[in-house]
């Protein structure tokens, strides 16, 4: 979906679309395709990237807020329809930082020994949450899915450190109102907007920069590392002024922060894996390298990870 189709929806521009956001076009899965579907396939291309089996995985997370259905986890579907007899499958609700918070959770998982090896995903399609007639969200969102496979690390490279937090006091600014057990769909519900996602845009933007930043310096400093010691910094692909910002905090050029923002969009919880994947795929992910994963989302919650390429 380009700005130009979008242009015909609602009250929009390419130029404010791309000068304000970053974004050229963002990915609609179609109608017949479900986060689960997108998962799957992620999932499929990342354990044969890795070179295991499904008998291997012993744990499965699926960072998502767009489940194909509240109960049972986008997780179980996956192992359901790949066949992983034995992993332990569940969901987290992290929103756009559901993707690192899957990969701390599975690394305290494999660092204490309870599990071996871990299949994380982020999968959202979030147009199945946004609403066409709202130009302030609709221009910001896309489908897309991720996945990796995680596994203790014999030379040090790998995962050095995990960085997770959260703050509910803020949870109206990014929500979806209705549709829960609060306020469960009747015969008579109004469809009003309120089952899709809300946001409060510029109040997020100016949290978002200053807890990625925040969050950054936390994980680096629990590797025992600096920024300078930093050759690629990966963070959620929600807005090119965010990112723009967030080098500036942490005094990074922007030669050093990956994006791929114009093709995508906002993708929450697949962002992530997503930027990292393409950024390996184009040969800018060297041995040895200390890259910086970095997201922020509605709860609001955010999270960084540092990994050695
Ligand atoms: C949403 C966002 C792009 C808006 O940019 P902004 O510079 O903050 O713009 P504002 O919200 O101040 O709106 C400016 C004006 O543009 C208008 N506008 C909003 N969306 C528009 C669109 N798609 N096309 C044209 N005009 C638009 C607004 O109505 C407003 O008009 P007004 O001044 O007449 O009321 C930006 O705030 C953002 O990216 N926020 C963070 C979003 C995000 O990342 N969320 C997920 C976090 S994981």
């Amino acid at each position: 979906m380009t700005n130009a189709d979008l242009e015909k929806i609602v009250d929009t521009s390419d130029e404010w679309i791309v000068t304000r956001t970053g974004i050229r076009q963002r990915r609609i899965a179609q109608d017949d395709m479900s986060s689960a579907d997108m998962a799957v396939e992620a999932a499929r291309r990342a354990l044969e990237m890795s070179g295991r089996t499904h008998e291997e995985i012993d744990l499965i997370i699926t960072g998502t807020v767009t489940p194909d259905y509240r109960l049972p986890s986008n997780a179980c579907i996956v192992q359901e329809r790949m066949g992983f007899p034995n992993a332990v499958a569940f969901d987290v609700v992290a929103a756009c930082a559901g993707f690192i918070n899957g990969l701390s959770i599975a690394q305290s998982y494999i660092a204490s020994g309870v599990h071996k090896r871990a299949l994380v995903i982020g999968t959202e399609k979030l147009s199945s949450i946004t609403n066409y007639e709202d130009r302030n969200t609709c221009v910001l969102f896309g489908d897309a899915a991720g996945a990796a496979v995680i596994e203790p690390s014999e030379n040090g490279h790998g995962l050095l450190s995990t960085y997770m937090k959260s703050d509910g006091s803020m949870r109206d600014w990014l929500w979806m109102p209705t549709g829960g057990s609060r306020t469960p769909y009747s015969a008579d519900f109004a469809f009003d907007g309120t089952d899709k996602i809300q946001m409060a845009g510029s109040d997020v933007f100016k949290v978002a920069v200053k807890k990625m930043a925040d969050a950054v310096q936390n994980v680096l400093r629990d590797a025992g590392l600096t920024v300078d010691d930093v050759s690629l910094v990966v963070p959620h692909q929600a807005n090119i002024r965010i990112i723009e910002a967030l080098a500036k905090r942490l005094r990074v050029g922007m030669d050093k922060v990956y994006q791929n923002i114009e093709k995508y969009g906002n993708t929450s919880a697949a962002s992530v894996p997503l930027a990292l994947d393409e950024a390996n795929r184009e040969g800018l992910l060297k041995p040895g390298d200390n890259i910086v994963l970095v997201a922020f989302g509605g709860g609001l919650i955010w999270g960084a990870a540092v990994l050695k390429w």
